[in-house]
């Protein structure tokens, strides 16, 4: 049976990301090895001819799922019909610049974008922004989309569960499936709190299981809040191919589901859970099932990642107030 191919719109299609997603998108990474797809890629029109480039190099893998290329310079005829959104598009982070710098320099970029999801997506729209400031983008979006279901706006945390799952695997000489319930709480940015206190390795706690507070409060959880600015210190850019494997673990999960007695980390919609405001993106432990995401309740928080969240928590409110005095939300 010819399944209806699921439109996926890419914006930043000819950045470094983007050349690192479409390839494992057309493949069957994003959706699964049955599903066919269209493309339909957003750049700046400066970027428009690299993108036709890739677009080219697509067409010659012939992979058997991918059913179209389309490319825009405008975002409303690239978000139309869009079954998945991915926001990569924007000004990425370089060398000794802090993330609040991007906020005015991304805001405008993901307002307009909102408004075409609004105007033109598929009623099933789901939409995952990577862009950073990837949080604040997403909330951006989100209230420049008022007739799409704010849960459908989501940003980007899985790089950093990723990356907290390699350096705790390495610590507890075990591999990353057998850690289960990592969570990474906040915002996708220095301040994040990539939590052991829940994580369970054979249905003990991580941080039982590794015995070493010190550890685990001066080199794990910095290691991983701060792994953005290594990579850009080591490769002279930031993370490319790890951000598009993430991208498509995020999207695969949350249209697939999490596996039983496991979780994964989203920045979604807050509902009040765990006392992050009503409606700030914040990264929560999430589980996922028929294509919606649930945030995992009733976790006990000790002092000590209480005040991890507040920290990462608060720097979202300021982002938030911080686009607000500019009008963009
Ligand atoms: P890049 O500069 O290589 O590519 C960005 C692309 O976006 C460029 O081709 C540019 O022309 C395009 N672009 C800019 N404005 C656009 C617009 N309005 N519409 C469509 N396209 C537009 O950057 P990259 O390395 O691919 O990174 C992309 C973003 O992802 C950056 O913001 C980066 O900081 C972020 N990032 C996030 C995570 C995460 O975990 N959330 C991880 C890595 C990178
Ligand atoms: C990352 O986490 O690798 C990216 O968000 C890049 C950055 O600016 O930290």
């Amino acid at each position: 049976m010819t399944r209806t191919p699921v439109s996926v719109t890419v914006t930043g299609a000819a950045g470094q990301i983007g050349y690192a997603l479409l390839f494992r998108i057309a493949s069957g990474h994003l959706l699964g090895a049955d599903v066919p797809v269209k493309l339909r890629l957003l750049e700046i029109p400066q970027a428009v001819k690299a993108a036709e480039g890739t677009a080219m190099e697509l067409d010659d893998c012939a992979f058997p799922l991918l059913s179209g290329i389309d490319i825009f310079d405008d975002a409303t005829k690239a978000f139309e019909g869009a079954n998945v959104a991915l926001l990569v598009g924007a000004r990425p982070r370089t060398k000794g610049m802090e993330r609040g710098d991007l906020l005015e320099a991304n805001g405008g970029i993901f307002g307009p974008q909102g408004k075409a999801i609004n105007a033109g997506a598929a009623d099933d729209i789901k939409v995952l922004v990577v862009g950073n400031p990837a949080n604040t983008n997403a909330l951006i979006a989100q209230r420049n989309a008022p007739d799409v279901p704010a849960e459908r706006f989501t940003a980007m945390t899985r790089l950093d569960h990723n990356r907290a799952l390699a350096q705790l695997s390495k610590k507890a000489g075990v591999t990353v499936s057998d850690i289960k319930k990592m969570t990474i709480w906040g915002n996708h940015s220095a301040t994040q709190y990539p939590d052991l206190f829940h994580a369970e390795i054979g249905g003990r706690t991580a941080a039982e299981v590794v015995g070493d507070q010190d550890w685990l409060e001066n080199t794990f959880i910095p290691t991983v809040a701060k792994r953005g600015a290594a990579i850009i210190e080591a490769r002279g850019a930031s993370s490319a191919a790890s951000a598009a494997s993430a991208a498509l673990d995020h999207v695969n999960t949350w249209v697939n589901g999490t596996a039983e007695g496991d979780w994964t980390s989203m920045a979604v919609v807050s509902d009040g859970s765990y006392g992050v405001p009503e409606g700030l993106i914040s990264s929560f432990p999430v589980t996922t099932r028929d294509g919606e995401w649930e945030i995992v309740k009733g976790l006990e928080i000790d002092e000590f990642s209480r005040g991890r969240i507040d920290a990462s928590v608060n720097e979202l409110a300021e982002e938030r107030d911080a686009v607000g005095k500019l009008g963009l939300i």
